[in-house]
């Protein structure tokens, strides 16, 4: 069906590169489905469709990949685009969220008045491999007072166990792995 058509075209353009960033990774590189304008295209569209079943009112990327597949969503839903930033790149009051990465951890932030209460907010990102990520994000949504509408990502590696980490923190939105 659509579906699997969709998922097979996705598929196509995202290439794997082995030992990228370090020896024993493979790396999914999704710079071939941004350069396709029907892949990319046919993915902006499955991600509006998803922000208006979710009924969102924001779309809040994930720093740096997730940028780029969130801001034509917003634009294309009508809704606004918010940024979830590494630590210290945002230049007004932020909350600040930590998470723990396979060694050490991480900070990301989100602007304190970037959302308010009762803003429905979709999360897109490109990848979901542990889930950490994700997790601290929606953690700073509803610290900034709004509700988590869903998580959409491109793809998410089913060796690790991201979902399940993610579930707890979902409470009971949708995530959806194209
Ligand atoms: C990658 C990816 C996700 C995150 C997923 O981002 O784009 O945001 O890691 O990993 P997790 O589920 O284990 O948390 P990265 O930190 O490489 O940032 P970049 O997009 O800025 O390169």
């Amino acid at each position: 069906g659509a579906d699997e058509n969709l998922r097979e075209l996705l598929l196509s353009r995202i290439h794997d590169v082995p030992d990228y960033p370090k020896p024993g990774v493979m790396f999914k590189d999704i710079t071939p489905l941004l350069a396709d304008a029907q892949a990319f295209g046919a993915l902006t569209d499955a991600l509006v469709d998803l922000c208006e079943r979710c009924d969102a009112d924001k779309v809040v990327g994930l720093e740096a990949r997730g940028f780029i597949l969130a801001a034509p969503v917003a634009v294309r839903a009508g809704v606004g685009f918010v940024p979830v930033r590494k630590a210290g790149k945002l230049p007004g009051a932020t909350l600040s969220q930590a998470y723990d990465l396979e060694y050490g951890t991480a900070e990301i932030e989100i602007h304190a008045d970037a959302l308010a209460p009762g803003d429905r907010v979709l999360v897109i990102d490109d990848v979901l491999a542990t889930g950490g990520t994700a997790e601290a994000s929606l953690k700073l949504i509803r610290r900034a007072g709004a509700e988590v509408a869903g998580v959409a990502v491109l793809m998410e590696l089913g060796f690790l166990p991201g979902r399940e980490r993610l579930e707890p923190a979902l409470e009971g939105a949708p995530l959806a792995a194209l």
